[in-house]
């Protein structure tokens, strides 16, 4: 490194000793060290929604940006980077959620997983790029009254976000995906897998065997994705590559004008000045001890808290159903009755079948220490083996047909997926038992997901014991308390055990683990969903988007707060007013990249 003079080398040297936290200048995990800045927007929340909008925001460099997460940093947080250990993420790393007991599900509490750490729910969850159908997002534009949100419209958004990755084993990917549908100058990494399963060739047997909803799909990431195909993931080579590892990058959470501080717990938004702007934020870096401190925004207080914590942050400031915070004690401020209403998630069964036990699967990488050795020998050695690839290998989504639909009482011209490119199911399959401790034997996994729920739940204040802004509040996704959502899923489990039936795995797979096996009527299949059911983790709707003027909904389309509300936007999967029939961690980055041009077009940035 060559310095231009001695006054930028001493300022060089100053700037590092003055390091706060690991390596990275940009981050604080103590406000008393942040510099006395005074900010033009302030994020709350490190993840997906937060760190697209600190990187874009600070472009500009006149442009000054605090973001205040409530986890710790991902720089050492070992197991959000190895995409294998996606199962066993330490609680450490997550918010700790289960929901209430689940009517539809014999009660159960089920956990609830949530990222607590920079780049939020991206440095946990399973990794699928999924985009969604052309109707997911032609729907969010019809029912908002935008037209920017149409799918021909956010193309540019998925642009700016992906980037295309040859995968970690660097095998030939033609006829794996389609090229002329993908980016390489975007930010997140997403790819193929990058290591080999025996089970790949026998998937796509099964697939020309069946034919049918398994007909193979070359890219299901083109508007519409039905079929069955190769699952593309948030993979860089053998790391994860989350909305931390990729926009807050060191080259740009070290720009001057960004700063993020860790452990900063928020719990509200406070009203600045005479009108009805909320420009303050309220926060804590010790949520026993406290104290509360505040940051205020000369610009904006963008949300980004996510599904939970964005609704719990606007019901602790008393913005929400009026009758509501009254009935539990918070002076309500603003009235907004839809604010952690219409949560919507997309449930998931775990189908799980015994195979032979000469079979090549992964179960052996968390059964046995010495396989587990040397496949992180081979993973820190060469960024290569087993662990550089999330569990699930391919992925078929399907409608089904209307014989089916009429079948389930469907009444005829009513469809609950968004439209005729939208799948109602989703079929996961994975080479193994996917699970942080398999049981002895091997394993084929097949995780059946309803990608078109209609249960619509909430998120409320847990006010036992008296108002704590940092209880967990209540979440209550309402999993199964539709007929349609049962009566679906009941007829993924059927297509899951028509799968295993190709003749590819006549020799292949034994029995079916549990109450599956013998699972056979309608009604027993029922209640293995019922009993053997947890969350995807697609929670949406929250803080949802409506047109301008609507008598419901959260944010007008720009993502600016209704009910009055001054100075702050919400910008996170909350806002969509119906889940994508898909994974949703892509359409999320495409809030985020939309929420910040319409930011920057705002304030002329
Ligand atoms: C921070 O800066 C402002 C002016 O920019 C000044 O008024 C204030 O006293 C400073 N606070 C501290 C703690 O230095
Ligand atoms: C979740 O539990 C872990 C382990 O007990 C803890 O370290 C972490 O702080 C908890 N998360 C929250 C948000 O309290
Ligand atoms: C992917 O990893 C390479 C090698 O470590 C790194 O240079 C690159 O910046 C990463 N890309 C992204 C998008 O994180
Ligand atoms: C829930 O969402 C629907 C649109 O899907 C809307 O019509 C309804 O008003 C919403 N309910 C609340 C309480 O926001
Ligand atoms: C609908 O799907 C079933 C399989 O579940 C199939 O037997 C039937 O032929 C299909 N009907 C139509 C009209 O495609």
């Amino acid at each position: 490194m060559k310095f231009q003079s001695l006054a930028a080398h001493i300022s060089l040297v100053l700037s590092l000793l003055a390091l706060p936290l690991g390596v990275s200048a940009g981050l604080y995990g103590k406000a008393a060290d942040l510099p006395n800045v005074s900010y033009d927007f302030i994020i709350v929340g490190g993840g997906v929604g937060g760190s697209v909008l600190a990187n874009r925001l600070t472009e500009n460099p006149a442009t000054k940006v605090l973001v205040l997460e409530g986890g710790s940093s991902n720089e050492d947080a070992f197991e959000t980077k190895v995409p294998f250990f996606v199962t066993r993420i330490p609680a450490e790393y997550t918010w700790n959620y289960t929901t209430t007991p689940q009517v539809g599900m014999y009660n159960a509490e089920i956990p609830f997983p949530r990222g607590f750490v920079l780049g939020g729910s991206s440095s946990i969850n399973g990794m699928f790029y999924t985009r969604g159908s052309s109707d997911d997002f032609d729907r969010y534009a019809e029912v908002t009254g935008d037209p920017g949100w149409t799918w021909d419209n956010v193309q540019t958004y998925f642009k700016r976000n992906e980037k295309w990755t040859p995968p970690a084993d660097g095998h030939d990917t033609t006829g794996q995906y389609d090229p002329s549908l993908h980016s390489t100058t975007g930010m997140t990494s997403f790819s193929l897998s990058g290591h080999h399963q025996a089970l790949d060739p026998m998937v796509f047997q099964a697939g020309q065997e069946l034919g049918g909803i398994f007909d193979f799909k070359l890219d299901y990431n083109d508007g519409r994705p039905l079929g069955l195909g190769w699952l593309q993931a948030a993979i860089n080579g053998s790391q994860r590559s989350s909305a931390a590892t990729s926009y807050l990058a060191p080259q740009y959470i070290n720009r001057p004008n960004l700063h993020v501080l860790v452990g900063a717990r928020v719990s509200r938004i406070l009203k600045t000045g005479s009108g009805s702007a909320f420009q303050a934020v309220e926060y804590t870096q010790d949520v026993v001890n406290g104290p509360l401190s505040t940051f205020t925004a000369s610009k904006e207080v963008l949300l980004a808290a996510g599904v939970i914590g964005t609704p719990q942050i606007l019901l602790n400031s008393g913005i929400g159903d009026s009758g509501y915070l009254s009935s539990i004690g918070i002076t309500p401020l603003v009235d907004l009755p839809s604010v952690g209403r219409n949560l919507t998630d997309q449930p998931t069964t775990g189908c799980l079948w015994n195979v032979r036990n000469d079979a090549d699967t992964f179960d052996p990488v968390f059964q046995d220490e010495a396989v587990l050795d040397s496949a992180m020998d081979e993973w820190n050695n060469d960024g290569t083996g087993p662990l550089v690839v999330t569990p699930i290998g391919q992925v078929a989504f399907y409608r089904l047909n209307d014989t089916e639909l009429a079948d389930l009482g469907v009444p005829a011209g009513v469809d609950y997926a968004a439209g005729p490119n939208t799948p109602h199911l989703e079929i996961a399959i994975g080479n193994g038992f996917v699970s942080p401790t398999p049981p002895p034997g091997k394993w084929l996994t097949i995780s059946t997901n309803l990608v078109s729920a209609t249960s619509r739940g909430s998120v409320t204040l847990d006010t036992t014991g008296g108002l704590d802004v940092f209880r967990a509040p209540h979440i209550d996704p309402a999993f199964y308390t539709t007929e349609w959502d049962i009566k679906a899923m009941r007829e993924a489990v059927k297509a899951a055990k028509r799968f295993v039936s190709a003749p590819v795995f006549q020799d292949y797979v034994l029995e079916a683990l549990g109450p599956l096996a013998t699972a056979e009527t309608d009604e027993e299949i029922e209640a293995y969903v019922r009993g053997y059911s947890g969350t995807t983790a697609h929670p949406v709707g929250t803080a949802s988007m409506s047109p301008r003027g609507a008598q419901w909904g959260v944010v007008d389309p720009d993502l600016k707060m209704k009910g009055g509300v001054q100075g702050v936007r919400i910008v996170d999967a909350s806002v969509f007013p119906y889940n994508p029939s898909m994974h949703t961690m892509a359409p999320t980055y495409v809030v985020a990249e939309r929420g910040a041009d319409l930011i920057k077009s705002t304030w002329n940035l």
